[in-house]
């Protein structure tokens, strides 16, 4: 079965994360395709909404680290570059369903949906500093305007987790439920969104993101070239042998 399930539906396309064995965690070539097929979908007259969802026991825990590590991404031509640019600036509603956790990316993309429903295991993490890197998907920007500063920087720095109730009073999330109803949850809205006059949604998707849309693609890239150069770095190399090796991280030296 493939990693990316990707599938349309009554004008929704729905990308499914389907690599529950590594626990959702995304690959190049799973960027690769999710890039895509959100460009297809926005030039697409036939696709209204698009939904991310997981399984109700994970989410995603954010990218391969073997592939990361196989394939750093070293150049904004790279997949997981392409991906964050497509998701960023998608002009068409975007629908997310979070079980269990969501690691790294799998939080920050979250940034640029516009509605979540999240399953009451749902666990929120941005790990970069524990890491040894630093913020992507310019969270470095979104998350304290959507948190707080201090629930950011608890979040970032300390990489501390947050829970679905968290996540719904910082207005992350839209609503909680039973994790065997999100993803069903997220197609009936994203049905409904499909239902209302496109260039409505489109004009107020616009206009409730036109504010800060430069300030987030600059902060993407400059997030990016930061990114690339740090996962060379000791303190990287240290974390994702750690994870590899089942042990933890020695940072005493970085
Ligand atoms: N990259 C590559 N493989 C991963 C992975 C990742 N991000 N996350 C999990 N896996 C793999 C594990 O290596 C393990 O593989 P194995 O069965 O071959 O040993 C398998 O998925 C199951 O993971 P495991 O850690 O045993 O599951 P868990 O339920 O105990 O914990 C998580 C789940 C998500 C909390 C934990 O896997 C985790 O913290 N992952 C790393 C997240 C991370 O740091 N992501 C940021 C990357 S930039």
């Amino acid at each position: 079965m493939a990693d990316l399930l990707i599938d349309h539906a009554e004008r929704v396309m729905t990308l499914t994360f389907n690599r529950v064995d590594k626990k959702n965690s995304f690959t190049a070539a799973m960027y690769a395709e999710m890039a895509d097929a959100l460009t297809a979908a926005q030039a697409d007259d036939g696709v209204r909404v698009g939904v991310f969802q997981g399984h109700e026991t994970i989410f995603s825990s954010g990218n391969d680290i073997a592939d990361f590590l196989k394939t750093p991404p070293l150049s904004p031509d790279v997949p997981v570059f392409r991906f964050l640019r497509a998701i960023s600036s998608f002009t068409k509603p975007l629908v997310a369903a979070v079980c269990g956790p969501a690691v790294g990316i799998g939080t920050t993309l979250l940034f640029h949906c516009d509605l979540v429903y999240a399953g009451d295991n749902a666990a929120f993490s941005m790990p970069f500093v524990n890491l040894g890197l630093c913020p992507e998907a310019a969270s470095s920007l979104l998350a304290p305007q959507r948190m707080g500063y201090g629930r950011a920087a608890e979040a970032l720095l300390l990489g501390d987790p947050f829970s679905a109730e968290a996540a719904l009073e910082m207005g992350l999330v839209s609503r909680i439920v039973p994790p065997t109803q999100a993803n069903a949850l997220a197609q009936r809205q994203a049905q409904k969104l499909a239902a209302k006059p496109m260039s409505s949604l489109l004009q107020t998707k616009h206009f409730m993101k036109i504010g800060q849309a430069k300030a987030v693609a600059q902060r993407l890239a400059d997030e990016g070239a930061v990114f690339g150069q740090m996962l060379g770095q000791p303190a990287a190399r240290e974390a994702f042998a750690a994870f590899m090796g089942k042990r933890l991280p020695d940072f005493s030296k970085v």
